[in-house]
C-alpha cells in the first residue's frame, strides 16, 4: 500500500516564534484530533530546523524536512545547506525542484538530477516536484512537459532508488492563485506521471510510489482531491501556514 502524505511547504515564512507556535499547535491538533495514519511533514526554512526538530516528541507520524538542499556534501558554498546537514538537524525529507526553485533561481533538470542524489546517498526522502505552467496546459502540453522533468531528473535512478522518491504534481498556475486543478485534472496526471514510472521500471514499483498534488489545497477541496485513486496526498503551501486548515487536511483522509 503507498503512504498518505500531507506535507506542509512553509515556503518563506515565519519567524522563528511564529514556527514553533505552528509546529506546537500542529502538535497538539494532531494529539488530540488525528486517528488515521497520514505521514504529517512540516518543512520550515533551514534557520529553524533544528528547533522544531526538537520540540517534536511523537516522530512517527511527525516528520520535518527541508524546502531544498546543495548537490554537494560541503565546501565553499557560501549561503548553501547540503542534505548531510539536514540529516543533522533531524530532517528526513528533502523538497526538490520546487517551481520557485526553477523558476526564481534557475534550476535545471540536470541540476535536480544531482540533488536527487545528494539527498538519496545520505538516507533522505526527496519529494520531487514536477508541473506545468499555464502556457503549455493552454496548449495542452502539460503530460510532455512533466514527462520530460520526471524523466530529466528521475530516469538515472536505479529501480531501488526510484522506489524511495515521492513526487508532487504541482501545476505552476494552481500554486498560490486560488486556482486549483481540478480533481479530474490531478488524477489524469497522477496516473500519467505513475504510468510514465512503471513503463521505464515496472508496474509494481510505480505503484508504491506516492504521488501528491500541490496547488491551492484547502480545507475545501481537499478531499475531493485526495479521494482519486492516484492521488496519495498533498503538498501544502498557503494552508500549512494555519494549524487549523493544515490539520482539516490531514484530516481530508478520513
Ligand atoms: P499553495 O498551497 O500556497 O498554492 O502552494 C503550493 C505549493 O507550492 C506547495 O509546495
Amino acid at each position: 500500500m503507498r503512504k498518505q502524505i500531507v506535507a506542509g511547504n512553509w515556503k518563506m515564512n515565519c519567524s522563528l516564534e511564529e514556527g514553533q507556535k505552528l509546529a506546537s499547535e500542529v502538535m497538539q491538533l494532531m494529539l488530540d484530533e488525528v486517528q488515521n495514519e497520514t505521514e504529517v511533514i512540516l518543512i520550515p526554512p533551514f534557520i529553524h530546523l533544528s528547533s522544531i526538530n526538537d520540540q517534536i516528541p511523537f516522530k512517527d507520524k511527525l516528520l520535518i524536512g527541508a524546502q531544498n538542499c546543495h548537490q554537494n556534501e560541503s565546501g565553499a558554498y557560501t549561503g548553501e545547506v547540503s542534505a548531510s546537514m539536514i540529516k543533522s538537524c533531524g530532517g528526513s525529507h528533502v523538497i526538490i525542484g520546487h517551481s520557485e526553485r526553477r523558476e526564481y533561481f534557475g534550476e535545471s533538470d540536470a541540476l535536480l538530477a544531482e540533488k536527487i542524489n545528494s539527498v538519496l546517498k545520505n538516507d533522505l526522502t526527496p519529494i520531487f516536484c514536477c508541473g506545468e505552467r499555464l502556457e503549455s496546459r493552454e496548449i495542452n502540453t502539460q503530460e510532455s512537459v512533466v514527462g520530460e522533468q520526471v524523466r530529466n531528473a528521475l530516469f538515472h535512478l536505479s529501480e531501488e532508488q526510484i522506489a524511495k522518491v515521492v513526487i508532487a504534481y504541482e501545476p505552476v498556475w494552481a500554486i498560490g492563485t486560488g486556482k486549483t486543478a481540478s480533481a479530474e485534472q490531478a488524477q489524469e496526471m497522477h496516473a500519467f506521471i505513475r504510468k510514465t514510472i512503471a513503463e521505464k521500471y515496472s508496474n509494481e514499483t510505480a505503484d508504491t510510489i506516492s504521488i501528491l498534488y500541490g496547488g491551492s489545497v484547502k480545507p475545501e477541496n481537499a478531499k475531493e482531491i485526495f479521494s482519486q485513486s492516484d492521488v496519495d496526498g498533498g503538498l501544502i503551501g498557503g494552508a500549512s501556514l494555519k494549524s487549523r486548515d493544515f490539520i482539516d487536511i490531514v484530516q481530508a483522509f478520513d
